[in-house]
């Protein structure tokens, strides 16, 4: 039996994940401009505090903290962790080394050997996945790394992810119109911990294009675990603001949520009017208020927001600080943190109005839609 000096991280009953947030989150600006996609108010916690409850609950126990943009607000939020009953070390990239370099990066605070599991988690995503059984297949099969692979409804949006008979993945396809396979990578790994030791060191590299089928050629077991629970990649502002709803709504359970699931949540220091309507998995920020005969379904409202008597809003985000007036119409859109957008406007699918900017009074209609 070892010595309590010589025993690994497993025998210390110890599983580590390194979590990867350093990537700037460009799909999801204005919002991340200040604030790392990881960090952004989801559900009524920054949305980072879901996935460290979660994997918590899975077992985990040591969180490798990947960091590269906005490095420093990381550990403002979560310091040691010990909100959460985890341990978490940050590790910084100067610049930043993508996925895979970034995990490389963050090797050497790991205290597992050699052969023992290491989870890696991308910091943008929700899943109710089983992390257990996604580990028991690791240990089962001996593989090098085992993915959790989701199948998707439009699998031709992302980059595809074959298996073979026994579950072994055989390629990583680029994006194209047809597809093979409707199994997408859901950012979520196991690696043995070897395999990231034996991955070039200080170089930007890819998981997807430079580690996987590296290891794939090399004739190394790749496994894929596919599981069809609850999964979702926040890396959009429609996505974004679905994952908020979704957690307020109870459809993914987090213990992270600050209150009980239903139709909306209002934080703190949050008022409505009677006449008012919160629906959809609405979230309505600390000190924010909505005026008489509103209406808002399934959006995220940050802190400090003022919501207009006879608003309607649905599907957005509104930036903190932000106003919208007396009988705007906002659907499917982005406000930046402090935007004034007066009463009259109507905002439609897919605009963003950057922080500070002000809408005028006269009645404007805004809208992408052709
Ligand atoms: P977009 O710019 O909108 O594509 O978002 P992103 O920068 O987050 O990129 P992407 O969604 O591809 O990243 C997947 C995960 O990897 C996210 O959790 C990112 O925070 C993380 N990530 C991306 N690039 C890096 C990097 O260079 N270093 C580290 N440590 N993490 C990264």
């Amino acid at each position: 039996m070892s010595t309590v000096e010589n025993q690994t991280a497993h025998e210390a009953g110890e599983l580590e994940a390194i979590m990867l947030v350093g990537g700037q989150g460009t799909r999801l600006r204005p919002l991340t401009i200040g604030v790392p996609k990881p960090l952004l108010p989801t559900a009524g916690v920054p949305f980072l505090a879901h996935q460290l409850a979660r994997a918590a609950q899975a077992g985990v126990t040591r969180i490798i903290m990947a960091t590269a943009y906005r490095a420093e607000m990381f550990a403002e939020v979560f310091g040691d962790g010990t909100g959460f009953g985890l341990e978490i070390v940050y590790v910084h990239e100067t610049e930043p080394l993508g996925t895979g370099g970034g995990i490389r990066n963050a090797a050497a605070s790991l205290r597992s050997g050699p052969d023992e599991p290491v989870v890696v988690l991308n910091g943008d995503i929700l899943s109710g996945h089983d992390l257990s059984a996604q580990l028991d297949l690791h240990r089962k099969t001996d593989a090098a790394v085992t993915l959790h692979l989701v199948e998707v409804p439009d699998p031709a949006r992302f980059g595809c992810v074959p298996t073979d008979f026994d579950g072994r993945v055989t390629a990583f396809l680029e994006k194209t119109p047809n597809p093979v396979t409707n199994q997408i990578n859901a950012g979520c790994y196991v690696f043995t911990r070897r395999y990231i030791d034996a991955m070039p060191a200080g170089q930007v590299l890819s998981v997807e294009r430079n580690t996987f089928p590296d290891l794939i050629a090399a004739g190394e077991t790749i496994m894929g675990f596919v599981e069809s629970a609850y999964w979702l990649d926040v890396g959009t502002p429609e996505a974004y603001v679905r994952g908020s709803c979704d957690l307020v709504l109870g459809e993914l359970s987090s213990p992270a949520v600050p209150g009980a699931t239903g139709s909306s949540l209002l934080l703190p220091g949050a008022s409505a009017d009677p006449s008012a309507t919160l629906c959809g998995g609405t979230v309505l920020g600390s000190g924010s208020s909505v005026g008489a005969g509103a209406m808002v379904d399934g959006s995220v409202i940050f802190d400090g927001v003022r919501i207009g008597a006879g608003a309607q809003v649905t599907a957005s985000v509104i930036g903190s600080g932000a106003k919208v007036g007396d009988g705007a119409i906002l659907d499917g859109v982005v406000i930046g943190t402090g935007a004034d957008i007066a009463g009259g406007n109507e905002l439609r699918h897919g605009l963003r109005v950057w922080p500070g900017v002000t809408l005028p009074g006269t009645a404007v209609r805004f809208s992408t839609d052709a």
